[in-house]
């Protein structure tokens, strides 16, 4: 089992998305205007402890949480060194707008960064403050105080996402837009103090300076001149995507090609998700949801997708053991070498009828955190969820949220004795924004701020 060195150093948002606790979440996207401000800044926010760690466990009486990460253009402002921007990855150099990484992660037409509210051409961001606020009462006295920290830190605000309303099932988790639990499955991050024992996928995937999944060593960590690893140890990447989702549509196809089909609605719904909206993975013969959760499934007693479909979001987002290798051990290798660890939040109010739109945007403020973009946010997202021939398929990419295929897309749903056919759908899901960032220790964030 891996022990994490100093629990105090890392930030919060590594161990926990403050779901229990904090009901109240604004994102803000900064820019940096006055960089010596900004490090003094920084620097008071480190050392007055407003920085949340990892260390510091949410109870009822917790006012507030708060996260902060840089983008790349935002490390340029603070002005590390060549040699330092350099010892970052390719992915965050470029950044999630760029031509190639855009092409790579399928954000093209409605989802072209050109189209963006933020992320791109002059909306690009330095800094993602993120804070949680216990109530209403204390988010807006909370978020004035720092909305005005932010000018005398030589910051503007370039956009304000706040997460909508917060919506539970009866088995505890969190509902996104289109009806169905999120949050179900986290890997279980060894030395992660929400892990009990060891857990299944090294500390390393989630934290620099820990042996990683991929072959056992250090991934490459960003450094900071002469204080090293100082930059990167305790460290990881976040990614951030504006996710719009348009559930009049969904369920309005789906309530459409139920009746066509000669199922229902929710039966549908739940193929394209892999998942009921209790959260239950589908299972070969289930008609209903049996809302009874259960996370420790690996596709074994469902090669072939009968219940939960191939080409699925969940079994597309993580396919375990089935489908990647020539045995379940080895396809269980490949398939954890590509987690990533889901910190995101639902905006935008929830219809009080899901097949009629009222007009008002809503979706999802995914957040994703991975020590090494490429392998893992980007490889899921190009390799899996859009990739048009996963797993024997070959016109179709995620049914939920891949943009691969832009119109008249398609979805199967294996059966016996024959297959089914979804055809003539439209993208359900677009993205509005976007960034890649990077979550320093607090130590880091010290130093970056001339401590
Ligand atoms: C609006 C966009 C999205 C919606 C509505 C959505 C919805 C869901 C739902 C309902 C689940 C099942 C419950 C759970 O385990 O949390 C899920 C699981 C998951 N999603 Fe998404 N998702 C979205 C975007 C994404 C993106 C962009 C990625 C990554 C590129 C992603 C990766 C995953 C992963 C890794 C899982 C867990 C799979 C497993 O281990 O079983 N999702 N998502």
């Amino acid at each position: 089992m891996t022990t994490i060195d100093k629990l105090e150093d890392v930030q919060g948002i590594v161990f926990s998305g403050y779901n229990k606790y904090m009901a109240n979440c604004s994102y803000y996207l900064l820019k940096i205007d006055a960089a010596a401000k900004t490090k003094s800044w920084l620097k008071n926010l480190v050392e007055q402890n407003q920085i949340t760690h990892g260390a510091d466990k949410a109870t009822a009486e917790t006012e507030n949480r708060i996260s902060l990460a840089i983008s790349y253009s935002g490390f340029e402002k603070l002005q590390l060194d060549q040699d330092s921007l350099y010892s970052f990855e390719l992915s965050f150099r470029e950044g999630m707008h760029s031509e190639h990484r855009s092409a790579l992660l399928g954000d093209r037409g409605i989802n072209d960064p050109s189209q963006w509210q933020w992320g791109s051409g002059g909306n690009s961001v330095d800094l993602l403050f993120i804070l949680f606020s216990k109530n209403d009462a204390i988010h807006s006295a909370s978020c004035k105080y720092h909305e005005k920290a932010f000018k005398g830190a030589g910051l503007s605000v370039v956009q304000r996402l706040d997460a909508g309303q917060k919506k539970q099932n009866d088995n505890g988790f969190a509902v996104e837009h289109f009806g169905f639990a999120d949050g179900v499955s986290d890997p279980l991050v060894d030395g992660f103090p929400t892990t009990s024992g060891t857990g299944d996928i090294a500390t390393g995937e989630f934290l620099l300076g820990y042996p990683n999944q991929y072959d056992g060593k250090l991934t490459k960590m960003p450094q900071l001149g002469a204080s090293g690893d100082a930059l990167g140890k305790n460290g990881t990447y976040l990614v951030l995507r504006q996710l719009k989702q348009d559930v009049g549509a969904f369920w309005a196809f789906m309530e459409e090609e139920a009746a066509r089909q000669g199922i229902t609605a929710d039966y549908l719904a739940a193929k394209f998700v892999g998942r009921w909206k209790s959260g239950a993975v589908v299972e070969p013969d289930q008609d209903t949801d049996p809302n009874k959760v259960d996370n420790s499934f690996n596709f074994t007693k469902d090669p072939h997708g009968q219940g939960c479909p191939l080409g699925s979001h969940i079994r597309r987002a993580n396919p375990r053991s089935v489908g990647l290798g020539a045995t379940e051990a080895e396809s269980l290798k490949v398939a954890n070498r590509h987690r990533i660890l889901r910190r995101g939040r639902s905006y935008g109010s929830f219809l009080a009828n899901p097949a009629q739109d009222d007009g008002n945007e809503r979706g999802l403020l995914f957040i994703c955190l991975n020590a090494n973009i490429e392998r893992q946010f980007e490889f899921v997202q190009h390799t899996w969820i859009n990739s048009v021939k996963f797993a024997g398929l070959y016109d179709e990419d995620d049914p939920l949220i891949g943009s691969a295929v832009e119109d008249n897309r398609n979805f199967t749903i294996q059966d016996l004795p024959i297959r089914r056919r979804v055809c003539g759908f439209q993208q359900f899901v677009t993205t509005k924004g976007g960034s890649y960032f990077f979550l320093p220790s607090l130590s880091a964030l010290g130093l970056l701020g001339g401590s």
